[in-house]
């Protein structure tokens, strides 16, 4: 089977400066994979690498099967977006002035636009009375909702996400990666995501990668990891 997103021997930095060094990781369709690490271990850097907003200066990325260049970082950027990957940043780019229904419809015409809403309703039923208001006025939470229905609504293949937990209780985060773990068993999508709530993610995913420095120490079934605290503080502390 091939997988829909393919990490192999990747490094990446800023200015020279290694930051990622041959990671080697895949996400599967329907999988949910954890980039566990403690911080600074490179998580950030190596999802902006795969969206090729860094460009890698070693290894290959394959999306789909498809060894993207690792040149033009502009191209690559909705290249990448085109063959099915969705990104959410960490700062979750959402327009504050923009309202919820502006979001989900950014880019569709009005049939597909009605469509998106629909859709991003469906995930995240909160959203429903919610379509009118602005952005910038929701909670961190619903910001967060809004962000990744924004990601769904187009039925990407794989969806990495940045730190899905930031600023929330632990009970939003957990809702959220529910309703993730729905989607991948449902529709076969596979996700990525960086997470500081451990057990948390450890709970719903599949897989995970402990980075550490920049470099791959840990890569087990999730399921192994549950019952295992010592191994994963081991894997952070390097
Ligand atoms: N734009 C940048 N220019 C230079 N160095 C950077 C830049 N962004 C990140 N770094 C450095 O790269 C290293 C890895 O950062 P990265 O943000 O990828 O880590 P992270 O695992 O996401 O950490 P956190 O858990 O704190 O979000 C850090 O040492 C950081 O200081
Ligand atoms: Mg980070």
């Amino acid at each position: 089977m091939t997988a829909l997103l393919e990490l192999d021997g990747v490094c990446a930095g800023y200015g020279g400066v290694p930051v990622v060094r041959g990671v080697d990781l895949a996400v599967q369709a329907g999988q949910l994979v954890a980039l566990l690490g403690p911080n600074g271990a490179g998580k950030t850097t190596t999802l902006l690498t795969v969206s090729g907003l860094v460009a890698p200066t070693a290894g290959t990325i394959r999306v789909l099967g498809d060894e993207v260049p690792n040149r033009a970082r502009r191209a690559a950027v909705g290249r990448r977006a085109r063959a099915g990957l969705a990104h959410v940043p960490e700062d979750r780019s959402l327009f504050p002035g923009l309202t919820v229904a502006e979001h989900l419809t950014l880019g569709t015409g009005w049939r597909e636009g009605r469509a998106a809403v629909a859709r991003g309703v469906e995930l995240f039923p909160a959203l429903d009375e919610l379509r009118d208001r602005r952005a910038g006025l929701l909670s961190g939470g619903e910001q967060q909702m809004l962000a990744i229905a924004r990601a769904l609504v187009s039925h990407p293949e794989v969806v990495m996400v940045d730190e899905l937990s930031l600023g929330l209780a632990p009970r939003i985060v957990a809702d959220l990666l529910a309703v993730l773990r729905g989607v991948a068993d449902d529709e076969g999508t596979g996700f990525l995501l960086v997470e500081q709530h451990v057990a948390m993610v450890l709970d719903v995913a599949d897989h995970a990668v402990v980075l550490n420095r920049g470099e791959v120490r840990l890569s087990a079934p999730a399921a192994e990891l549950r019952d295992d605290a010592e191994v994963l503080a081991t894997a952070y502390l390097g």
